[in-house]
């Protein structure tokens, strides 16, 4: 049975491993970056159509160890890329490269796209072009103390690309650490969904998708194992449909989102349009110190400016300190997790947390916090 390779947000890895067993796909490792799961082609595509928070399916090739350059060559040569796509389609290499005999990212890219493109020139007289930007073929390799391992990029362009989010503001949350962390939350998909900073509205929007089982890649037109020769059209179509047809078209409660900036409210509007989840959401420009409660219980998740990327930290302090005062005074019964990459912040809260997880969101660590509201 081939296999596969899910990669993650840093800290989502628990999370990645138990929503692919629940897709049905059997797992078999994890490392670090991601989870291993071991399935046919139609599991890939499956894992891409529906997983919330992977970053990647990746199909692993090649594991060698190369000194110099032609030994990686030869050692590239012997998987046959030609079975993937035609000489007139494109391919890419994302390398990364570290304590390695040949040491220079660039250098190992180019001469494993040598070895793929003279596979093609011998077999067909004609080559695939390299092109970074929509690659027909990507190719990953990482490259450790010599050893060498390829996978291809089923995906394409990374999931959190979902396709629904045509405006963004400065510092968006990826659509699938997003929806890692309402996993992480534990929000049960029936209560109302409270952010007070929604931004471009990724955790509501996410979390619509989430209570009307919307498959998270039903929007996007382009995944990577489509422009290959053994794409299995009918298997993705009938698995499309089969995700249409579970689709819930109502909620019985609903999400709110709420922000101080009205540009970020007109994108938040507009994406959930695009994500088809806009009748369930409200959304409304409020500061964070006059919210009131929708509902008597409900859960709130929060990820407001961190000072690291966007605001200033002084101003920034008033507007944690307005969320604990909101939190503390006018939601009693909720629960309410911040995520926020700022220590100091965090504390001008002056409430006491109850759960933690360390995330990363991009580059920064990030701390993911419970508050519970007696
Ligand atoms: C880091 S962004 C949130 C990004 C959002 N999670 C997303 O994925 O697009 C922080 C948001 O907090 C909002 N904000 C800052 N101060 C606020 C306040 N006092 N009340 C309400 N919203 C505020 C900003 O306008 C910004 O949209």
């Amino acid at each position: 049975m081939p296999q596969f390779y899910a990669s993650c947000p840093k800290g989502m890895l628990e999370a990645l491993e138990k929503e692919l067993q629940e897709l049905g796909l059997q797992t078999v490792d994890r490392n670090p970056g991601g989870v291993v799961f071991e399935s046919n082609w139609e599991g890939c595509y499956k894992a891409n159509l529906h997983s919330r928070l992977a970053s990647r399916i990746l199909k692993p090739i090649l594991d060698f160890t190369a000194y110099q350059p032609e030994e990686l060559y030869n050692q590239v040569l012997r998987h046959d890329f030609t079975k993937y796509i035609k000489p007139n389609q494109s391919i890419s290499i994302d390398a990364s490269v570290k304590d390695c005999m040949m040491n220079d990212q660039r250098y190992v890219a180019m001469k494993i796209k040598d070895a793929i493109v003279d596979q093609f020139r011998d077999k067909f007289g004609v080559r695939p072009d390299v092109e970074n930007n929509r690659p027909a073929l990507r190719i990953h390799v990482k490259a450790y103390k010599n050893m060498f391992s390829l996978a291809l990029d089923t995906s394409g362009e990374s999931l959190f690309q979902r396709g629904y989010r045509t405006e963004a503001v400065e510092a968006p949350l990826k659509e699938n650490l997003a929806a890692g962390l309402l996993k992480l939350s534990e929000w049960d998909q029936k209560t109302p969904l409270v952010d007070f900073m929604c931004g471009s509205g990724t955790f509501l929007i996410e979390g619509a998708m989430m209570a009307l089982n919307i498959a998270p890649g039903i929007h996007r037109k382009r995944f990577g194992f489509m422009n290959w020769l053994n794409f299995e059209k009918e298997v993705w179509e009938k698995l499309v449909t089969e995700a249409m047809d579970q689709e819930k078209q109502e909620l019985d409660f609903k999400l709110y989102g709420f922000d101080i900036d009205r540009r970020a409210i007109n994108m938040a509007k507009e994406n959930a349009s695009n994500a088809g989840v806009d009748h369930v959401i409200e959304f409304k420009r409020e500061p964070v110190a006059t919210v009131a409660p929708p509902a008597e219980k409900g859960l709130a998740i929060v990820n407001p400016p961190y000072g690291a990327r966007i605001g200033d930290e002084d101003n920034l302090r008033d507007v944690y300190r307005d969320l604990g005062y909101t939190l503390k005074h006018r939601f009693k019964g909720w629960d309410c997790w911040i995520l926020s990459g700022n220590r100091d912040l965090i504390g001008d809260m002056k409430l006491k947390s109850t759960r933690k997880h360390f995330v990363f969101n991009g580059n920064i660590e990030c701390r993911f916090l419970k508050y519970s509201m007696f």
